[in-house]
């Protein structure tokens, strides 16, 4: 009967919970620790989970428009507040209109069965995050695994699924396990040239990845110098925008205005909280007011992926990204690096197979704005210390 838990344990991939006793940040209370920790594992790329701002909004929309809606959207949980926002995050995507999920996994689940039948075919990457494979489930057009990032494979299945109506490519933007950035521009080359529709999952790249934070297709602009343009987009507001929960998808009016009248978790879902509303807003707000956030992401990047290269670990993932996977292989030494790490006041967190591929477990760091030089030093030196240790560097 307990046959799947003794298969994990053994397998030393049990994946306990740490509790933490106070706000999200930097630094931060762990049960059990008697000291403060800092954290390397959040999503919080720009440190606004508690920024007293964001705080302030949702507590001032708590009092102004209650604790929830007690209803989905299209009964009576439309508020002014749910269209400011899908507003606001039509424009900072530049697509014509943007509808809200009350998470992403929603938005994708919600995506896929409406935009696609039986005539048309979805060719999505291996690597896909697990909220895009399951919306692509749902549906019922013909389904093409194109190997992760490889865009000959792309190709090659983009010529072979010709006699479909309508296709569609699916991808991460960033995919969370590597901090690997799809390559965007021959996507969208490739789509162009074989007339198929591109949608991106922008969950690790909204809000600071990209010059201003608009994410992959700014990213690959600035790169390229190219005009490069997606027809979806499907992100979160549980990461960079606030921190809270909430996803949504943007793209033409025509898109949102049919999600609205048949995406399933959007009609049979209840409207997202007012506070989360709020909270989300004031972040996007203060993202689109100072746009040196993003560099000081990716400046504090820079600072540990060299410092971590210089004491000989081996980091994968895109240069740029403040997503760092530290590659270990084995997912019981990665699982015993992170408790040591935990013990010299450092939070990350191993990774290990079925999360990523059997022999890649890793430690998967997150460098975010708010974290300060000394804090990122503070970590590699407690790499460096473990690292020692268990013979992972010299
Ligand atoms: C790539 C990707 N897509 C979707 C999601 C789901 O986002 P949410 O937490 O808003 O449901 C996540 C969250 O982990 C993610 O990393």
């Amino acid at each position: 009967m307990y046959i799947w838990r003794k298969t994990i344990e053994e397998a030393g991939t049990f994946k306990k919970e740490r509790i933490i006793k106070s706000r999200q940040g930097p630094s931060i209370d762990v049960h059990g620790s008697q000291i403060q920790i800092l954290n390397f594992c959040a999503n919080n790329y720009l440190g606004l989970s508690s920024h007293p701002e964001v705080i302030e909004a949702g507590k001032k929309a708590l009092d102004s428009h209650g604790a929830g809606l007690s209803s989905v959207r299209f009964i009576c949980g439309t508020m002014d507040i749910h269209k400011e926002l899908e507003d606001k995050l039509a424009r900072f995507h530049g697509k014509e209109d943007c509808i809200l999920y009350i998470s992403c996994f929603d938005a994708n689940t919600g995506l896929f069965e409406q935009l696609l039948n039986e005539h048309d075919a979805v060719l999505s990457d291996e690597l896909n995050h697990a909220s895009i494979i399951d919306g692509i489930r749902l549906c019922k057009a013909k389904r093409y695994r194109y190997k992760h990032v490889d865009m000959e494979d792309l190709e090659k299945q983009l010529q072979e699924s010709q006699k479909y109506e309508h296709r569609l490519i699916a991808t991460d933007g960033v995919f969370s396990m590597d901090g690997k950035v799809t390559p965007l521009d021959q996507i969208c080359d490739l789509a162009l040239k074989h007339n198929a529709l591109v949608y991106i999952d922008e969950c690790h790249a909204t809000g600071f990845f990209g010059e201003t934070g608009r994410g992959t297709e700014e990213y690959f602009q600035k790169k390229t110098g190219k005009d490069i343009h997606v027809d979806i987009i499907c992100s979160t507001l549980g990461k960079a925008v606030g921190g809270a929960s909430g996803g949504y998808t943007c793209g033409s009016k025509e898109l949102v205005s049919m999600l609205r009248q048949r995406s399933r978790p959007y009609l049979f879902s209840n409207s997202c909280p007012p506070p989360i509303v709020a909270c989300a807003s004031k972040a996007l707000d203060i993202i689109m007011s100072d746009p040196s956030l993003p560099g000081k992401v990716h400046s504090n990047t820079v600072l540990f992926r060299n410092k971590m290269a210089e004491a000989g670990f081996s980091l994968s993932g895109d240069p740029d990204h403040p997503i760092c996977p530290v590659m270990l292989g084995d997912a019981k030494l990665a699982s015993a690096f992170a408790d040591e790490m935990l013990e010299r006041g450092i939070y990350v967190i191993g990774f290990s197979y079925p999360v990523v591929p059997k022999g890649k477990a890793r430690i998967r760091v997150q460098i975010s704005a708010a974290h300060t030089e000394e804090e990122i030093t503070r970590c590699v030196d407690a790499f460096v210390a473990i690292g020692r240790k268990f013979n992972v560097i010299q």
